[in-house]
């Protein structure tokens, strides 16, 4: 048996998070019941049965022996553990009437000076195995576990000497169009991109330069020809790229995201997987390093070919003040909903017409506002925008106005914090900027505060935080081993296990945050379901923080386990089709998070294709509603006044849905959203700041007044 010291390190591989859980935590112990109809064979035996004062001297001073904490410790128990044993162990002595006969006489023995304390390990050892029963087979776990050689996990990628090609530059740098040529002039090829828009965008160039290319992401397959006649190219998201398709040219665009913690691992896993003669890489100069080290341990040999901006950038050399100083081309870019709301009615109060576009609105709403806003006929001028259009929207931007620099995170403990936008998104964003080819060739940067302009200044001089550690992930084979050793384990306590015992090479890799996983193993651990489908559900990209989602989600977890079809007329009962336009803020975001559930439904009709038919239907409905959305969010200042009058003339329609979406809501637990008046859910729901709440009623107070 191996020592266990290294057992000892917490989460090995990860990032550093002192005030994470520690791993020895995480193992539940099994309860064992004494068995009370036991004849005392032992009392018998010996002639005498133990006292409990007795028993209690022997057990202590047995636990605070050096030599048997030494022992525990070999047999892989730390002092944690080792304590919850202990415990375990001298209750269960204490509490059975009849002590199993050989530790009875041990027992005994020890009494009447005839035994060794020590003797009394076997027992403890025997009991500790039964209420953890993961460390009789730690070496096998850890055997599972050990991720130091992802590049060995691919024998096709590996069996290739591979070209590889990293395109190295900011922003607007026709870094992807470069790969991109390559790509559609190969003879086959597959793009891998973090974001839907740039996998659609893709497809269509491709198809528009008459190379027939299919599109595939987690929820959509879109075939040039036809289903049983797949295209030699194709465009997909980097989660979705099969490794056993052999390609003359892969590109895996934006391979800096190789270090976020939440999806890192897909681009790790195309970076090491893919079987393509060439591969092509494009993304910030930060990750060359990790790159070119990552594939000494392929044995690849990486060129690197360096971009500079096609057009200028110029920081302004004053902020934008007020909003009366917006002009044509630019974009006012706030990190949350409440400022986008706040900003937008402003303007449109002063008469100027803005376009909107948020990370949870659907792809045609985005694409259609980033339309009207790119179309110089048009009179809407003004984008307000969230990072969303950090990547994979063309903007014809003229100037960047960051409405402020601080941007809520989501720590590792899921909770949210404030942070200064890092230098990677400052450049990403601003980037954005003036556009090759664009009426808008050279870019400008400001900010709306006075007090900001210097920070973003500050960002903007620096060069991208280097890359240091790219993400892994356990695969659904490895957690089945596990499940096989451990099966009382429920999967989120699996995953936890995994993460504490797995050994990565923290030179080049760390393991993924696993915390979105978890978070819906958890919801669905109560609903019978194979490891596998379990698995796979639990793979979903779902909003957590969406109550009707994760509501939807556990439904149709529940409808999957009872065999039953998720048909589109269940559906509706759920969701509340035919839908309505929005009026108030909202139904709109009701409405598109009934956007997700559909994306939900087709995300799963790929996996469980039996139960999930009618992928077809939803599809189209989810073309209207998407449709219905894009129609809302012209209006949004209307939304939002109409918001303030509660909502007490909606169609009987709408107020269904409504009760509908706040029961949901409140099933879920999150009672605040569903309570009290309409502003102060909209405060709960962070949709409303106190600070935009006065304003309103200002502004109410003023047309009233007027009215009269
Ligand atoms: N050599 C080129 N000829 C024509 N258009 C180009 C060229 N290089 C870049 N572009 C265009 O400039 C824009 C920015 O290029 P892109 O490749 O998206 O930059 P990056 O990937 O570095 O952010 C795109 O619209 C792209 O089509
Ligand atoms: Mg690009």
């Amino acid at each position: 048996m191996a020592p266990a010291a290294s057992f000892l390190q917490p989460c090995r591989g990860k990032k550093d998070d002192s005030s994470s859980t520690t791993p020895e935590s995480l193992f539940h112990p099994v309860p064992i019941k004494p068995t009370p109809d036991d004849i005392n064979i032992g009392a018998e035996l010996t002639g005498s049965s133990i006292q409990k004062k007795d028993l209690l001297k022997i057990l202590n001073s047995f636990v605070q022996k050096t030599e048997i904490k030494k022992l525990a410790e070999q047999y892989g128990l730390d002092s944690y553990l080792q304590g919850q044993a202990f415990t375990s162990f001298r209750q269960y002595c204490f509490e059975t009437q009849t002590l199993p006969v050989d530790l009875h006489i041990v027992l005994s023995d020890i009494l009447q000076g005839a035994g060794n304390i020590t003797d009394i390990f076997p027992y403890f050892i025997r009991h500790a195995k039964q209420i953890f029963p993961h460390i009789d087979c730690l070496d096998d776990l850890k055997k599972i576990s050990d991720l130091r050689n992802p590049a060995g996990w691919y024998p096709l990628a590996r069996a290739k000497n591979r070209k590889i090609v990293f395109h190295a530059g900011p922003t607007n740098s026709g870094k992807t169009h470069h790969a991109l040529e390559r790509f559609i002039t190969a003879k086959s090829g597959v793009y891998c991109a973090p974001l839907k828009l740039l996998v659609a965008e893709v497809f269509n160039k491709c198809n528009q330069r008459g190379t027939p290319c299919d599109l595939l992401t987690g929820e959509e397959r879109t075939f040039a020809k036809n289903p049983d006649n797949p295209a030699d190219h194709l465009s997909c998201s980097v989660e979705m790229v099969n490794l056993q398709n052999n390609y003359e040219v892969a590109v895996i665009d934006e391979i800096q995201l190789t270090r976020d913690s939440y999806r890192g691992w897909a681009w790790t896993r195309a970076l090491l997987g893919i079987p393509a003669d060439e591969i092509h890489l494009c993304g910030e100069a930060a990750a060359i390093e990790l790159v070119k080290a990552i594939c000494i341990t392929t044995g690849e040999n990486v060129e690197v070919r360096r971009y500079k901006r096609l057009t200028s950038l110029e920081i302004e050399k004053e902020a934008l003040g007020s909003l009366t100083h917006v002009r044509a081309g630019d974009c006012i870019v706030c990190f949350s909903k409440a400022d986008i709301f706040t900003v937008s009615r402003s303007l449109e109060s002063r008469g100027i017409e803005t376009a909107v576009i948020y990370g949870s609105l659907p792809p045609g709403t985005k694409l259609a506002q980033a339309a009207k806003f790119n179309d110089p006929k048009n009179t809407c001028k003004v984008l307000v925008a969230t990072n969303a259009i950090g990547m994979g929207l063309n903007l014809h931007i003229r100037r960047i106005v960051f409405y402020s620099l601080i941007q809520p995170t989501i720590n590792e403990k899921g909770e949210k914090e404030m942070e200064v936008l890092s230098v990677s998104s400052a450049l990403q964003i601003a980037g954005r900027a003036g556009r090759y080819g664009t009426v808008w060739s050279t870019g400008y940067v400001t900010t709306f505060k006075n007090e900001d302009l210097p920070t973003l200044r500050n960002l903007l001089s620096q060069t991208p935080e280097v890359i240091t550690q790219a993400g892994l992930h356990p695969t659904a084979d490895q957690i089945e081993l596990y499940a096989y050793h451990l099966p009382n384990s429920p999967l989120s306590n699996l995953m936890d296990i995994f993460v504490s015992l797995c050994t990565v090479d923290n030179s080049l890799y760390f393991m993924c945050t696993l915390t979105d996983f978890k978070f819906l193993a958890d919801m669905i651990q109560h609903v019978p379901l194979p490891l596998r489908a379990r698995y796979v559900f639990c793979c979903a990209p779902i909003n957590k923080k969406s109550p009707y989602v994760c509501t939807m989600f556990l439904k149709f977890a529940r409808q999957y386990s009872k065999n039953d079809a998720i048909t589109f007329n269940w559906l509706c009962q759920h969701i509340g089709w035919p839908f309505q336009l929005p009026k108030t803020i909202l139904d709109l975001v009701h409405l598109e998070a009934v956007f997700d559930v559909l994306d939900l439904y087709l995300w799963l009709s790929y996996r469980f294709v039996d139960l999930f038919p009618d992928a077809k239907m939803v599809r189209d409905v989810q073309k209207e509603l998407d449709a219905l959305i894009a129609t809302g969010i012209v209006k949004l200042t209307t939304l939002l006044m109409n918001s303030d009058e509660g909502g007490e003339n909606d169609s009987f329609e709408l107020q269904t849905q409504k009760q509908k979406f706040y029961r949901s809501s409140e099933s879920s637990g999150k009672r605040s959203i569903g309570k009290g008046k309409l502003t102060e859910r909209l405060l709960a729901q962070g949709l409303l700041t106190p600070q935009m709440l006065r304003e309103l009623q200002f502004e109410w107070t003023q047309t009233t007044k007027k009215k009269k």
